[in-house]
C-alpha cells in the first residue's frame, strides 16, 4: 500500500448470511442442518467499495442506516474480514465502535482502563503514567471504582474515549460515540479531535450529526445500500448528502 496512507479499501465486498427461518429450539436447528434444510439468505452489505485515507486525515462516513457504515468501521478494524477485496492499514489502530465494547461491566473503571491499555498493547508502566490524564479527561474520578455495570452510556463513553484518545493510537475508529452524552462532552471529544488534526493520528468518524462531520472532517465519503456514492472534500459531501 502507499506509505502515504493510513487506511486502504481495494473493492470490498462483505456478504452476511443471514437464517431465513426463525427456529424454535436448538433441536429443530439440527435437524434442519443435518438434513440440509437450513436456508440461507445472502446479504450484501459492502460492494465493490474502494476508498483511501491519508495519514493524518480526519476521514468521515456518512450515509443513511443500513448503509454499510459500521461494517466499513469493523474492516478497518480487523473484526470482521472482507469477503472480497483488500483492506490494508498502517499502524496501530484504536477502535471505538459500540458502546461499552472491550470493557469488562463487571469491572471498575480503573481495572477496565488497565484491561484496555494491555488489549492495545500498553505496557502497564505506560499505563501508570496516562491514567491521571484519563482520569482526567473522563472526570469520572468519583466513580473510579465502582462496576462499570452501573455506569450511564454517557459514563462509558467518558471513559472509552478518554482511554482510545490518551493512548495516541495512529487510527483512531469513532462510531457513532460523540453522540451520546451530554453536550458538555461532546465539545471536549471535539476539540480533542481537533487537537489531533494535522499530527500523525488518523480519525474515521461515523456521526448521525451531519454538521459534526462538517465541522471536523477534512474528506469523507458517502455509502448509500453498500456503495461508494460520493468521495472527496468533506463539506462538498455532506452538502450533497443533505440535500437529498
Ligand atoms: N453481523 C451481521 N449479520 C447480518 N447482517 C448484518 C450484520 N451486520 C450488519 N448487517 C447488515 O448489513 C447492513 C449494513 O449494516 P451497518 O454496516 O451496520 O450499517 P450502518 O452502520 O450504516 O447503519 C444492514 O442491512 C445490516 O442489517
Ligand atoms: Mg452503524
Amino acid at each position: 500500500m502507499n506509505s502515504q496512507n493510513a487506511v486502504e479499501l481495494h473493492d470490498v465486498q462483505m456478504h452476511f448470511n443471514m437464517s431465513k427461518e426463525k427456529l424454535e429450539n436448538l433441536k429443530e436447528y439440527f435437524i434442519k442442518m443435518v438434513t440440509h434444510k437450513l436456508m440461507y439468505e445472502d446479504y450484501t452489505a459492502l460492494d465493490g467499495v474502494s476508498f483511501e485515507v491519508k495519514k493524518g486525515d480526519i476521514f468521515g462516513i456518512v450515509g443513511l442506516n443500513g448503509s454499510g457504515k459500521s461494517t466499513t468501521l469493523k474492516l478497518i478494524s480487523g473484526i470482521l474480514s472482507p469477503t472480497r477485496g483488500t483492506v490494508e492499514t498502517q499502524g496501530t489502530i484504536a477502535p471505538l465502535i459500540e458502546l461499552g465494547a472491550g470493557f469488562d461491566m463487571e469491572l471498575t473503571a480503573r481495572e477496565n482502563i488497565y484491561l484496555n491499555g494491555s488489549v492495545l498493547g500498553y505496557s502497564r508502566k505506560y499505563m501508570d503514567q496516562k491514567f491521571d490524564e484519563i482520569v482526567e479527561f473522563s472526570e469520572m474520578r468519583e466513580f473510579l471504582d465502582t462496576p462499570m455495570k452501573n455506569y450511564s452510556s454517557g459514563m462509558v463513553a467518558r471513559i472509552g474515549f478518554a482511554i482510545a484518545t490518551m493512548t495516541k493510537p495512529d487510527i483512531l475508529i469513532v462510531d457513532e460515540i460523540l453522540a451520546v452524552g451530554d453536550f458538555h462532552f461532546q465539545e471536549k471529544c471535539e476539540n480533542r479531535i481537533s487537537g489531533l488534526m494535522g499530527g500523525d493520528t488518523t480519525v474515521i468518524i461515523v456521526s448521525h450529526a451531519i454538521e459534526q462531520i462538517e465541522r471536523l472532517c477534512k474528506h469523507c465519503v458517502w455509502l448509500e445500500k453498500g456503495r461508494v456514492k460520493m468521495i472527496g472534500n468533506a463539506k462538498e459531501v455532506c452538502e450533497a448528502y443533505k440535500s437529498t
